[in-house]
């Protein structure tokens, strides 16, 4: 069943939402649950409306959003039927429901909850994305003390109807964990625990504990479900959708995992409130990375609304749309291409990556953190397609400009790098295919961009001397 209205993203006068205009690319079997705050309130108002005037109607009385709660529970890939809708007129709606769809048969689309308080009020959505009665909470010394418990409560409130085993086991944090040998600890937690085929595994903090527990439910007796809770914005708005996970190893940066894609993600944006500002900033580089790459309309939206983005001073309904547009942006790329595959849509999500990874190598990891060094990466990109005279120099600039907005890096530190050491560090990078080294580099208008190893390598060399001098270009 498709359980999400759809409903066509125009661009409304009353406010700033984005339009689908600008997007490079998109399929026509995807709809979108979205829509701007102001219609959705509009919408609310009139639905409170024809609640009060026709109390019978159940149907009538509730949002999409919870109608959508309430269809599902007639068919839901096996999920339980535990909601309790009595009380639907007091619950707190997610403020935007973004689709990922997958199949034709919608077998495996997925919804991306976003709101406040969605972790205090809600856990009646989760429970319904959990197939049988036990759950295993995947999350990180930092993440579990702020909150293990606050999901478990949710999770027990509103299961009153049926019991629910929640286990959890709770990693050491850092990239430098994301390994075989932490990954073994969910395996070890799940199989003391008991769990069957049956359980989820919910990954609750940033992009490294969802990446790992998205692996290990892949792998688990041979796959069980997963749910996201992403608390950072990296994972809220890139690594919880899509369905990439795996691990590090020693060889290589995220080279062992799957293609596993969750059940839900469930973003409750108050996590963010105990999220270092540097973290914070470090997750918009990628969401000013889906405006470049595809979304032109977005990209004057995030200038536009900088100041109400700013980790010290956060509009809350800025910030949800911002997650929102991101998530819709890497939906649409993920319908198109899920498995990356030759058609090379998936790769554009990797603008300044290439340099990025190479600047985390090359400099040390820990050193920067991972949308940091794409910040530095889309820098370089930005410079290397202005040589290449692809892009003007306006845009340039006005990338560079928003990066610098959120404090984001813009330049190699001096004497950290040499033009010698990206080369080398950059031939063994994912993209480097063939002896060819790829880039994903910006093209024509605002919005545009184009994967290829096809260009004048001097320019490249010019940009690569231009930035390990800590100088750059604009
Ligand atoms: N799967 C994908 O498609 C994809 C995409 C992008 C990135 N990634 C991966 O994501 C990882 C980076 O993710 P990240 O930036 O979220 O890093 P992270 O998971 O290491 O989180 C950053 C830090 O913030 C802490 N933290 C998390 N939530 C917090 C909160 N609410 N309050 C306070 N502290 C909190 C974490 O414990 C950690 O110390 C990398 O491993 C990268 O490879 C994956
Ligand atoms: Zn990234």
């Amino acid at each position: 069943m498709r359980f999400f209205s759809s409903l066509s993203l125009s661009s409304c006068a009353s406010c700033s939402c984005s339009s689908r205009r600008g997007l490079t690319s998109s399929s026509s079997s995807f709809t979108s649950s979205s829509t701007c705050s102001r219609r959705r309130q509009n919408r609310r108002r009139r639905r409170r409306r024809t609640n009060e005037k026709n109390a019978k109607t159940t149907t009538t009385l509730i949002s999409n959003d919870a109608k959508e709660n309430n269809d599902n529970n007639d068919n839901d890939n096996g999920n339980n039927n535990n909601n309790n809708n009595s009380s639907s007129n007091r619950r707190k709606e997610p403020d935007a429901i973004v689709s990922v769809k997958l199949d034709q048969d919608g077998q495996r689309d997925y919804p991306i909850y976003i709101g406040s308080e969605l972790v205090k009020e809600r856990g009646d959505l989760l429970r319904k994305h959990i197939k049988g009665e036990t759950v295993l909470i995947v999350t990180n010394e930092t993440v579990a003390p702020l909150y293990l418990e606050k999901v478990k409560e949710s999770l027990l409130l509103s299961s009153s109807s049926k019991s629910l085993r929640i286990e959890s086991v709770v990693l050491p944090d850092g990239e430098e964990h994301k390994n075989l040998d932490v990954l073994d600890l969910i395996f070890e937690k799940a199989l003391d625990a008991r769990l069957d085929r049956k359980t989820t595994f919910i990954a609750l903090g940033g992009g490294v504990i969802g990446d790992m527990t998205g692996f290990a439910a892949s792998a688990y007796q041979r796959g069980v479900n997963f749910i996201q809770i992403p608390t950072t914005v990296m994972a809220m708005v890139d690594s919880s959708v899509g369905g990439k996970t795996g691990v590090n190893h020693k060889k290589g940066k995220n080279m062992i995992g799957a293609f596993y894609q969750p059940q839900c993600v469930f973003v409750d944006i108050d996590s963010l409130d105990s999220l270092p500002e540097r973290e914070y900033n470090s997750g918009i580089a990628e969401v000013i990375k889906y405006g470049l790459i595809r979304d032109a309309k977005f990209f004057d939206w995030i200038e536009q609304n900088a100041d109400k983005l700013q980790k010290k001073a956060i509009d809350r309904k800025s910030l949800v749309y911002a997650i929102q547009r991101s998530c819709e942006n890497k939906a649409e790329v993920v319908e198109l291409d899920e498995k990356e595959s030759g058609l090379n849509v998936r790769a554009t999500l990797n603008l300044g990556h290439t340099f990025g990874h190479a600047i985390e190598t090359g400099v040390g990891y820990g050193e920067y953190l991972h949308g940091e060094a794409v910040s530095i990466g889309t820098a370089m990109a930005a410079d290397l397609s202005f040589r290449l005279g692809w892009i003007d120099e306006n845009l340039q600039t006005r990338t560079v400009d928003l990066l610098k907005r959120f404090d984001l890096p813009i330049e190699v530190p001096r004497g950290s790098m040499t033009k010698e050491k990206f080369m080398d560090l950059m031939a063994v990078d994912k993209k480097a295919s063939q002896g060819k080294m790829n880039f994903i580099l910006l093209k024509g208008d605002l919005g545009g961009c184009v994967f290829t190893g096809d260009f004048d390598q001097t320019k490249l060399r010019e940009t690569l001397e231009s930035f390990v001098d800590g100088r750059i270009s604009r």
